[in-house]
C-alpha cells in the first residue's frame, strides 16, 4: 500500500511542465494498430496506463521499445495478425476498448474484454456497439468479452444519441478503412478527438470536422505508420492550476494550449484568481477571499467533468454556496467522504454538491476512490492544516507522470511511503 504524507500550508510558486495528454495516447497507442507498419509518438505521458496499454500492444504481438529517456514509444504493429485482448489485460483500464475500433478498423474482427476503468459511474458502451453495428459488424457480448467480426466495413451516417469521447473515437477507428464515406453526427469535440484524428491522418487517412459536432471519414484501402508529438495534457495542467489557485500561490503552467483551458480559467476568473494567458503557458496568482461560483461539467467546450473533483476542493475556500452539478457520470462524488472527514461543509443532493465556504480544513487520512477524487485529496492536504495522509495512490499514478516530483518542484512538503 503507497501513500503521499503532504504537510498542509505551502503556498505553490515556481513552474511545472505539463505532459502529454493522458486521453489521447490511450486513444493513439490502439491506433497504431491500424497500420502494418511502425510508428514513432513523442511527448507520452510516462503514466502507469501508458505501460498496461503498452503490455497490451505487445501481447498482440506488437514490437514496442518506450524511450523514456526520450518520452517516446516506438511500436511496430507488422506481426499482429489479430485482435485478442484477454479479461486480465483488459480489465485494467477503461481506453482498452480502443482495441476494439482498432481491431475492427484492421481485421474486421475484434476480440476483446469488457473494459474496467474509474469507479465513476456505470459507463454503458452502448454507443460504441452502435456505431460498429451500423458500419456492419456483427457485435456480440459473450463471457465479459464484445466480439465483433464483419465481411465488410460500409460508411454510413451514424448519429450519436449520447455525446461520448470514447464511442467518437472509436467509431473513428473503425470507420477509416471502412469502404465510402462515414459521418458521425453529434460527436464529441474534445481536443483529443482532434489529436486522434490528426494522428490517424498522419497515417494517411481522411477524417474532417474534427473538433466539431459532425466529423467526416472517406475510407481508404490502406494506412501506413509515422512519427506524432501528443498535445499538451488540459486535465493535468487544469489540477496544477486549481492547486496553485488554492494555496494561493504563483505558478507558471508551461507548455499548455490556453485554448483548451478556457472553461477552466474563465471560472477561475470568476472566483477572483489572477489568470495570465502567454502563447504556451498560464500564470496562476491565488488570491484570498475568492467569491463562490456555481458549476455545471458538460462536454467540450464546457467544464470538464475530469476537473469536478479538484475544483470542488478549491470551492471550500470561496466565500458562500457555491453549487457543483455533474452532469456526465453519476458516481463522481465519492471523495465528498473525504473532504467532510477533513472539515468541509459539503451537501450531495444528486447530481449535485452544494458546498458552504469558507470552511479551513484539518489533515487526516483520506483515501483516493479514482483517479481525479486522488488528485482532490492531494489539493486537500496542499490548503489543509497540519498532516495529510492520500492513500490509494495507485489511483493518481495511472494518470499524472512524476506528480510528487512536480509538486516538490513548486515548494510542496510531500513524500511518497510505501507501508
Ligand atoms: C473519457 O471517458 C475519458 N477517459 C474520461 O476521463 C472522461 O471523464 C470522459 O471521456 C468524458 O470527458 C478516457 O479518455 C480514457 P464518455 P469515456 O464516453 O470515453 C455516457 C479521466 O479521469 N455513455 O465521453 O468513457 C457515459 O455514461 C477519465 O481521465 C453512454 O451512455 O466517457 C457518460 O455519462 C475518467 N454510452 C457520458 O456518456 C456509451 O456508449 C460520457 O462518457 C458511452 C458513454
Amino acid at each position: 500500500m503507497n501513500k503521499y504524507i503532504i504537510q498542509g500550508g505551502n503556498k505553490l510558486n515556481g513552474e511545472v511542465n505539463i505532459s502529454g495528454f493522458k486521453n489521447a495516447i490511450l486513444a493513439i497507442i490502439p491506433a497504431t494498430l491500424l497500420a502494418k507498419d511502425k510508428c514513432r509518438i513523442e511527448n507520452v505521458p510516462l503514466i502507469k496506463d501508458v505501460y498496461i496499454l503498452v503490455e497490451m500492444m505487445k501481447e498482440l504481438g506488437a514490437e514496442v521499445y518506450l524511450d523514456e529517456k526520450n518520452n517516446a514509444i516506438d511500436i511496430d504493429t507488422s506481426m499482429i495478425v489479430e485482435c485478442t485482448a484477454s479479461y486480465d489485460i483488459a480489465k485494467a483500464l477503461r481506453a482498452s476498448y480502443y482495441l476494439v475500433g482498432a481491431g475492427l478498423g484492421r481485421f474486421k474482427e475484434a476480440h476483446v474484454a469488457y473494459p474496467g476503468g474509474c469507479d465513476i459511474g456505470s459507463r454503458p458502451i452502448d454507443q460504441h456497439i452502435k456505431g460498429f453495428e451500423a458500419l456492419g459488424s456483427n457485435v456480440e457480448i459473450e463471457h465479459g468479452i464484445i466480439n465483433c467480426k464483419a465481411d465488410e466495413l460500409v460508411g454510413t451516417k451514424i448519429y450519436m444519441d449520447v455525446i461520448s469521447v470514447g464511442a467518437t473515437i472509436n467509431v473513428m477507428l473503425s470507420a477509416v478503412m471502412a469502404k465510402d464515406k462515414t459521418i458521425i453526427e453529434n460527436a464529441a469535440k474534445e481536443p483529443h478527438i482532434v489529436d486522434t484524428a490528426n494522428f490517424l491522418n498522419a497515417m494517411g487517412a481522411d477524417v474532417r470536422g474534427a473538433g466539431t459536432d459532425v466529423i467526416r471519414i472517406n475510407g481508404v484501402d490502406k494506412l501506413h505508420g509515422c512519427t506524432y508529438s501528443v498535445i499538451p495534457d488540459q486535465i493535468e495542467a487544469g489540477t496544477y492550476i486549481v492547486a496553485a489557485a488554492a494555496t494561493e500561490g504563483n505558478v507558471l503552467v508551461k507548455n499548455v494550449i490556453p485554448k483548451h483551458l478556457e472553461s477552466i480559467t474563465a471560472k477561475l476568473k470568476e472566483l477572483g484568481v489572477e489568470i495570465i494567458e502567454n502563447d504556451d503557458s498560464i500564470r496562476v496568482i491565488g488570491k484570498p477571499n475568492l467569491k463562490k461560483v456555481n458549476i455545471k461539467t458538460l462536454p467540450y467546450p464546457g467544464f470538464p467533468t475530469d476537473l469536478q473533483q479538484p475544483i470542488s476542493v478549491l470551492l471550500t475556500k470561496a466565500e458562500g454556496i457555491s453549487v457543483v452539478t455533474e452532469s456526465i457520470f453519476e458516481g463522481r462524488f465519492k471523495y465528498v467522504d473525504e473532504l467532510k472527514r477533513m472539515g468541509a461543509n459539503i451537501k450531495v443532493d444528486g447530481r449535485s454538491a452544494i458546498i458552504r465556504g469558507a470552511t479551513p480544513l484539518s489533515g487526516t487520512k483520506i483515501m483516493a476512490t479514482d483517479l481525479r477524487a486522488g488528485a482532490a485529496c492531494i489539493i486537500a492536504g496542499l490548503i489543509a492544516d497540519g498532516e495529510t495522509e492520500v492513500y490509494n495512490i495507485e489511483h493518481v499514478e495511472r494518470g499524472y507522470e512524476r506528480i510528487e516530483e512536480k509538486l516538490k518542484g513548486l515548494g510542496v512538503d510531500i513524500k511518497r511511503v510505501t507501508e
